[in-house]
Order: structure tokens, then C-alpha cells, then sequence
């Protein structure tokens, strides 16, 4: 008999949760305006909101909180957060930050400007975060979306969904003089189409287009690990590297990378900006003082530089990367045979629930993502996070609705935090919000909403 699954870590500390009634989750839910970031998080019994920052550390890494050094300049941590940026991807140069969108408005403040000097700049690249189009487009510049039409068929199984369209970044390259396109940058794994990875043909493709435009291409390396595993299971010539071989190879295309290090960092805080070019990382270095803190520390205390050092070493291991990856697929082959629409194939971090065919009579005006994750938390306690209409925010310049192709509800699996039975309970949860799907009709109308990345604090009520 072949040995089942088995997590290749075990369980030393835990943390309490607990179940509530749905008539508590209806007046919480209520009292929190209907977002779900209003919620306080003992009120939510499995907390899938985000993977960013949740995930479970090692015993080894709380050794290295114990050991952090917390000299103001030069701690013994930073260097050792400096050989592991060496060793596991492949840069001379990086600056600290004390989170993935402070590491892009240092980057941004760098190669776009401040005020309003991004005004008639693009800045291509696939599905852009949510952090990182607030900064290009605060600025003043445009976030131009090169992905491939097939990330936005949820039922297309193909490897890499995450790719950039060449034919549309060569359209932007032609239609944008060269002064006017500050950085090019591409996700990886694509967080906003769905956890898709990026193939290192694709990776490479773009950075020969970018290379002979001469515009600096960026990587946003938040989930580096998860797409490298990608690349070493679905491309043809990465079955045998090693998943840094991997890693180090997709940062060599690239001119430098913003990280956020709570999610394959493994931390709970932290971001790092990494640099090729030593002029670029003097320039940077600036903005990073004024914002974050001297260049050894940026942002973060030396405890979690060395938390960091460890975490990415353990998240670029081929063993935890088969655990994470194979959870998150285990959660996604349970709904898919409850009949819950789901993405496929399934992301890296996260399950993106399909929200326009889960609850087909909510019109889109009334945010059919949002609903489906109001619903999720009504019926069991389970939090998820809206990647549809709140989340695309209002075009900046009309400020009308920009309603996507996809409405998605995402369940991020924390790293290393639950087990496979809180898996079973939510696919349960919201396979029984699917039985129901005739009886939701009606969603939500936005109350209040703040003029960029809306969704934090948005205020909704119901509709009926
Ligand atoms: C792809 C990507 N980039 C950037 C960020 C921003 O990072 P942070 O939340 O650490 O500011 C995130 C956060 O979820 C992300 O998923």
C-alpha cells in the first residue's frame, strides 16, 4: 500500500478558536458594517481572509527571534537575512521594509516619483495587487493589466495562467515612449488572477522584451517559492533543479524584485526590496530612510530580520512546498466535488470560489463576491476575502464602477496553521451556501467607501 499524506512538520504550540451560533455571526456581521475586515478575529472560527502574515513559524525561527539583534545599524541579523537573500535568490543588494507595500512605495517613490509625476505613465505587467495599483495610480500613473485572456476563463485548466500576454506588452511598449514606462512588473505566483504562477519562458520572454525597450523589470516575489514549485512540477527542463535553482534563476531575468515577506518569508512582518544595480539601490536607500529606517533594519525589528532569514530558506524546501501546495489543492478538490465553482486549476495559496456561477441571481451591482463571503461567514464562521467590484476600486480618472471579468471569493490558506480537517468544515460551510444559491437574490450597496483601496474600510448594507 502506498504510505497516505502526511504533513512533514508537527504541532508544538496551539491557539484556541472557537465556534459561535449564526445568530451571534448575524449581528456581528451587522455591527461590522459587512465587511469582513470590521470583523474581530475571535469571531471568526476559520480565518482564511489572507495568507499574508498568518502562516505558523518554526521553532527555528523563534530561535531567531530570541537571537535578534537590535543594534540600530549593522545587526548580526540583517547579515544573516543578507546571506539568505544571496543564497536563496540571488541578489548583492536589498533594503529591508517593514511590509510588502512599503517596499513598493519606496520602489515607486524611486522610479516614479512623488505627487502626481507618474501622470501619463504606465506601468504594464500581469494583474497588478491591489497595494501595488495604489501605488502606480496614486501617483498619477496608469496599472496596465498584460495577462493573458485565458486567466479570465475560471474553468480553463492550463499551466500558467499567471503569463503576461507578449503580443499586449509589445502593444504598450509601442503605443509608450520609453521615459514614460518607469518599471514593467510581473507577479509571481498572480495573486489578483487567481494564485496563478508565471512560466520561466514567459519570465524570460518579458525580460528580453523589457530589456530591449529598456525599461527595468521588477518582480513582485510575495508567493517567489509557490510559483518556482510550479515551474519544477508543470515546465518541461525544471524537474530536477532544486527550488532555489529555480528561484534564482527567475530573479536573474529581472532587474530587482519588492517582496512582502509574510507570505514565503513565513513571517508575520516584513518586506524586502532587491536590487541588481547598486546605483538604483543607493537611490532607493534614500526613500527608504525617510519612510522605513536605516538600510540594515528598514522598517523591521532585528528579531524579524533573523525570523526572515530562516523562513525563506524553509519556504524554498521541496517538502513544506508539497505540504502547502498539496493543502491547498486538497481543499480545492473537496468543493470541487461538492459542485462549488472553483478556478482551476487551483492557485498556489489560495482557492478562488467562482462567485458569479456560486450565486447566479445577485446582479453585479450588488457585489456578488462580497455577498457569497458574507454568506460564507453566516453559515459557518468562515472568513474569506471579496476580489471582485470592492476590490478594483472606481477608474481613477471617471470614477465609475470597473466591474471585472471574475468575481472571486478567496480562501488563502495561512502557511503551516490549519489541518485538513478545518478543510473538511469549509468546504462544508460553503457547499451549503451553494445548495441554497436560489434563495440569494439580492446583495449589498456601498454606504461609505474611501476614494483608493476601498475595500479595507467600505461600508455596506443589504439590499432587500
Ligand atoms: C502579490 C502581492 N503583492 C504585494 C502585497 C502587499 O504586501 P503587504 O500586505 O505585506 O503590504 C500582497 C499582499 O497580499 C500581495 O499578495
Amino acid at each position: 500500500m502506498n504510505l497516505p499524506y502526511a504533513e512533514p512538520y508537527r504541532i508544538k504550540t496551539i491557539e484556541v478558536i472557537h465556534r459561535s451560533t449564526r445568530s451571534e455571526r448575524e449581528t456581528w456581521i451587522a455591527a461590522a458594517r459587512f465587511n469582513l475586515f470590521n470583523l474581530r478575529s475571535e469571531r471568526v472560527f476559520v480565518d482564511l481572509l489572507t495568507d499574508s502574515g498568518t502562516g505558523a513559524m518554526s521553532s527555528a525561527q523563534w530561535s531567531e527571534m530570541m537571537l535578534g539583534d537590535e543594534s540600530y545599524a549593522g545587526a548580526s541579523s540583517f547579515y544573516k537575512l543578507k546571506d539568505s537573500v544571496r543564497e536563496v535568490m540571488g541578489f548583492e543588494h536589498f533594503l529591508p521594509a517593514h511590509q510588502g507595500r512599503a517596499a513598493e512605495n519606496v520602489l515607486m517613490s524611486t522610479l516614479i516619483g512623488s505627487g502626481k509625476d507618474g501622470v501619463g505613465k504606465v506601468v504594464p505587467g500581469n494583474s497588478h495587487f491591489d497595494t501595488t495599483k495604489g501605488h502606480i495610480e496614486s501617483r498619477g500613473a496608469h496599472a496596465l493589466d498584460c495577462t493573458v485572456d485565458e486567466a479570465f476563463d475560471p474553468t480553463l485548466e492550463r499551466p500558467f495562467k499567471g503569463n503576461v500576454d507578449l503580443a499586449k506588452l509589445e502593444k504598450v511598449f509601442s503605443e509608450h515612449k520609453r521615459e514614460d514606462i518607469p518599471l514593467c512588473i510581473l507577479t509571481v505566483t498572480c495573486n489578483s488572477s487567481g494564485g496563478q504562477p508565471v512560466s520561466m519562458e514567459n519570465i524570460k520572454a518579458v525580460s528580453g522584451m523589457c530589456r530591449k525597450k529598456g525599461v527595468p523589470l521588477f518582480l513582485d516575489a510575495a508567493r517567489f517559492a509557490e510559483n518556482a514549485y510550479f515551474i519544477k512540477t508543470r515546465e518541461a527542463g525544471y524537474a530536477n533543479k532544486s527550488i532555489r535553482e529555480i528561484a534564482r534563476q527567475m530573479f536573474s531575468h529581472s532587474d530587482g524584485a519588492t517582496m512582502s515577506s509574510k507570505k514565503d518569508g513565513i513571517v508575520n512582518i516584513g518586506g524586502l526590496i532587491l536590487f541588481r544595480d547598486e546605483e538604483l539601490y543607493q537611490r532607493a536607500s534614500v526613500f527608504n530612510i525617510m519612510y522605513e529606517g536605516f538600510n540594515t533594519y528598514g522598517g523591521m525589528a532585528g528579531r524579524d530580520l533573523g525570523a526572515l532569514s530562516v523562513g525563506l530558506k524553509e519556504a524554498t524546501e521541496m517538502e513544506y512546498l508539497e505540504s502547502r501546495i498539496g493543502q491547498v489543492a486538497y481543499l480545492g478538490r473537496l468543493l470541487d466535488g461538492y459542485g462549488v465553482p472553483v478556478l482551476k486549476p487551483f492557485g498556489g495559496h489560495a482557492i478562488f470560489v467562482d462567485a458569479k456561477r456560486c450565486l447566479p441571481r445577485v446582479p453585479k451591482e450588488e457585489l456578488i463576491a462580497q455577498t457569497l463571503g458574507i454568506e460564507a461567514y453566516l453559515e459557518g464562521g468562515v472568513r474569506g476575502v471579496e476580489i471582485g467590484t470592492l476590490l478594483a476600486d472606481r477608474d481613477p480618472d471617471t470614477r465609475r464602477e470597473r466591474y471585472p471579468a471574475l468575481e472571486l471569493l478567496r480562501l488563502a490558506i495561512p502557511r503551516r496553521t490549519y489541518t485538513n480537517a478545518h478543510m473538511d468544515y469549509v468546504a462544508a460551510t460553503l457547499a451549503n451556501v451553494f445548495e441554497r444559491r436560489d434563495s440569494i437574490r439580492r446583495g449589498y450597496r456601498i454606504t461609505r467607501e474611501a476614494p483608493i483601496l476601498r475595500h479595507f474600510t467600505v461600508e455596506l448594507e443589504p439590499m432587500s
